[in-house]
């Protein structure tokens, strides 16, 4: 019996079967998708994934992979009966060299973190979730966070990854597959694969030096200056973030960790620059006669940053969420959230997210629609594809917007082909993506 022989490699305490152990796996953080798994299988090393793999595979038995089920879009949850595989004890770190850090699935974003500080080097991407987001997640959703401006997302930082394959394959080096292997060209898709295509086992990153001095700055911006103000920000060299939020986001974090908001109005943007010399200067300038707060310091900076990366917790108190990651060109910034609170008459709307122009081909940002309270989720959907926007970012498509898929993303097709090759059985995470 399956069980029994994922119990012979895992070992009995990894292999969970009991109901109070397999609970906290089966719902997802925010409390909205809910499954249920006939076990939770936890292997500790690359060979012990790679069994349970092959095991699952001859069983024709589907599996949902999951990190530090932070996810957002229901993506690493058990909804159909899935085997759940925990990558969370692959959390090996290894710093390789000053530009490059390898990272078992399973360790914690802080913990990479943490590796490459101890180096005297800094990761690119950061989100509030980091003490439980893990490696193998964000590369699955290709998270973006909070530097992504400066960085880009965490396909950006991708070297190289170890993955095993549906049947149970280990790829110790994507980058090293031949030409001739099934695998050959997997690891530009990996990122944003959400799990479908692959395991990610391990995943070599770049790692970087930050520059040492950093000003921080929030800036009360009136909607009219919005776009100018984000086009002449992301224009400095030393731009690390660009934050969007507003009163109501301000006033509710001020609220849950005790302090008073320090400004208020149509949009509060949160600037971290950072560079060899004082960079509040140029910021100075860029802000101008806008009322602003100035940290140059790590600890005041910080301070600031309170503001902004206590939202996500702060929401989830009111009620569970309804979330919508979304990118949106900057000329409909300001149209957004009336048009959000016009679909959900019957709920409350936070707006907060990440500035970034780039790869898009204009300027565009991603923003957290996040509605407590009675609201069409299709109506929201419509609303942000009507402004010319996507209705997936950053947290990905899971199951939450699999319906939508086909415009949200336009490497489906690729996908789908890659799929067929290297898990014809379809039994990596059946429940994301893909349109039904
Ligand atoms: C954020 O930037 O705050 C995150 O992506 C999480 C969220 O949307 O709650
Ligand atoms: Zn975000």
């Amino acid at each position: 019996m399956l069980i029994n022989d994922l119990i012979a490699v895992v070992g009995l305490d990894h292999c969970l079967t009991d109901p109070d152990l397999r609970a906290g796996y089966e719902v997802d953080w925010t409390g909205r998708y809910r499954g249920q798994t006939p076990a939770v299988v936890r292997p500790g090393s690359v060979e012990e994934l790679s069994a349970v793999l092959a095991l699952c595979h001859a069983a024709h038995q589907p599996v949902v992979v999951q990190g530090g089920n932070t996810g957002m879009v229901g993506g690493s949850v058990p909804l159909a009966k899935e085997l759940l595989i925990s990558v969370a004890r692959l959390g090996n770190l290894q710093v390789v060299s000053p530009t490059k850090l390898r990272a078992g699935a399973g360790a914690t974003l802080a913990r990479v973190q943490d590796a490459a500080l101890a180096a005297g080097a800094s990761f690119g991407v950061d989100t509030a979730a980091r003490d439980s987001a893990t490696i193998g997640g964000m590369i699955a959703t290709n998270a973006g966070g909070m530097n992504v401006v400066r960085f880009g997302p965490m396909g950006d930082q991708l070297l190289d990854a170890g993955v095993v394959l549906a049947d149970g394959e280990y790829i110790p080096s994507l980058r090293d597959t031949r030409p001739d292997h099934r695998a050959f060209g997997l690891i530009d898709h990996l990122a944003g694969s959400e799990g479908v295509l692959a395991v990610v086992a391990h995943a070599t990153l770049a790692i970087g030096t930050d520059p040492p001095q950093v000003a921080v700055a929030m800036i009360e911006v009136p909607a009219g200056r919005l776009q100018r103000l984000i086009q002449a920000v992301e224009e400095l060299p030393s731009v690390y973030a660009i934050e969007l939020f507003g009163a109501r986001e301000v006033e509710l974090t001020a609220a849950a960790i005790g302090r008073t908001a320090p400004l208020t109005g149509d949009w509060l943007v949160l600037v971290e620059c950072r560079s060899a010399e004082d960079p509040a200067v140029s910021l100075g300038q860029v802000v101008g006669e806008l009322p602003a707060v100035v940290a140059t310091n790590q600890t005041a900076g910080g301070e600031l940053w309170l503001f902004r990366e206590a939202l996500t917790e702060a929401v989830s108190r009111l009620g569970v969420p309804h979330k919508f990651d979304v990118r949106v060109p900057h000329d409909a910034l300001n149209q957004l959230r009336p048009r959000v609170e016009a679909a959900a008459p019957g709920g409350t709307v936070f707006v907060w997210g990440h500035a970034f122009s780039n790869r898009y081909g204009h300027p565009t940002a991603n923003l957290h629609v996040n509605v407590v309270g009675r609201v069409d989720d299709e109506g929201v959907f419509d609303v942000v594809e009507d402004l010319g926007g996507s209705i997936a970012a950053e947290h990905g498509i899971g199951t939450a917007k699999r319906h939508r898929a086909t415009r949200a993303r336009g490497d489906l097709v690729e996908l789908r082909e890659i799929k067929d090759r290297l898990d014809p059985a379809g039994i990596l995470n059946p429940n994301v993506l893909f349109p039904v």
